[in-house]
């Protein structure tokens, strides 16, 4: 989660050349220097000893134990929240591919990763996106090898909740740069629209499977590095918190003019819930 916007917003790659999927190995060692990355974060990030959070961070807050207990953390250096109590929600450019795989570690049930009282659980199987080729459909979902007993997140299944402000979540980094969070932060976000977003970005936004938020004039609030794959979410009418959108990518960390780009849920809803039934 970043909170502020103190980096200069140098110019990285071209975007088209840096959303192309990267191995593994190499994204690790790039994800530091570029600043579009679609790439987690170091598999190390998992649980990273940090000083605490002060109330000095600037636009953020710690969030309280229980405040979102769909939240979790991936032993990859990824965010993501609880479809169900054993399918986790995630960003495609988080997972390797599809099929059988026991390599990830899911941390559950806890604010502060170094909590005695957190869950953790193996991955069994992941379904990344069909189709996923490094543009859009930043979407996987991880099936648990067992549940993790803690509320799950809704998706929402209709642009209906597409406006308004977000709330994001996550143990990324807290600055453009900055180190991964042992304690999750929270940030609000507002609606930026496709057509702004897409400006922002020269074009490369795909409309219908990604969505936009973040304070365009002013930066300073933004989802960053190691915050991939985590929720970003509101209420619905009923006062329940619905998923909107994934932590995907953006130039930088909370730069003026340069919006955070999320996976558009409602999109993929369909795809999510038949991907969850077809899990193992
Ligand atoms: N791709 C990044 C990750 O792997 C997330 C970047 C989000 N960036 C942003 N400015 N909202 O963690």
């Amino acid at each position: 989660m970043s909170l502020t916007g103190a980096e200069p917003p140098t110019r990285g790659q071209p975007l088209k050349k840096l959303l192309k999927p990267l191995k593994r190995a190499a994204a690790v060692m790039a994800v530091a220097s570029i600043a579009f990355s679609l790439q987690p974060t170091a598999a190390s990030a998992d649980v990273a000893p940090q000083r605490d959070i002060g109330p000095t961070v600037v636009g953020g807050t710690p969030a309280s134990q229980g405040e979102f207990p769909f939240m979790v953390r991936l032993s990859m250096g990824c965010g993501g929240a609880l479809y169900e109590q054993d399918v986790v929600l995630t960003a495609a450019h988080c997972v390797d591919g599809s099929g059988p795989d026991t390599s990830i570690t899911v941390t559950g049930g806890v604010v502060d990763l170094s909590d005695p009282a957190a869950i953790k659980v193996k991955s069994k199987e992941v379904l990344q996106a069909p189709g996923y080729n490094g543009y859009g459909k930043d979407w996987a979902l991880i099936k648990l090898a067992e549940p993790i007993d803690q509320p799950t997140l809704k998706i929402a299944e209709s642009a209906e909740l597409n406006s308004g402000d977000f709330i994001v979540a996550g143990w990324g980094a807290d600055r453009e740069g900055g180190s991964q969070q042992q304690r999750l932060l929270k940030a609000t976000v507002p609606f930026v629209d496709d057509a702004t977003c897409s400006a922002a970005y020269g074009g490369d936004l795909i409309d219908a499977e990604e969505i936009c938020a973040g304070y365009l004039d002013t930066g300073g609030i933004d989802a960053c590095q190691g915050d991939s794959g985590g929720p970003m979410f509101r209420k619905d009418e009923a006062g329940e918190y619905v998923e909107v959108g994934i932590v995907s990518w953006g130039e930088g960390c909370a730069r003026a003019g340069k919006p955070g780009v999320y996976t558009e849920v409602s999109t993929f809803a369909a795809d999510i819930k038949a991907g969850a039934a077809q899990l193992g």
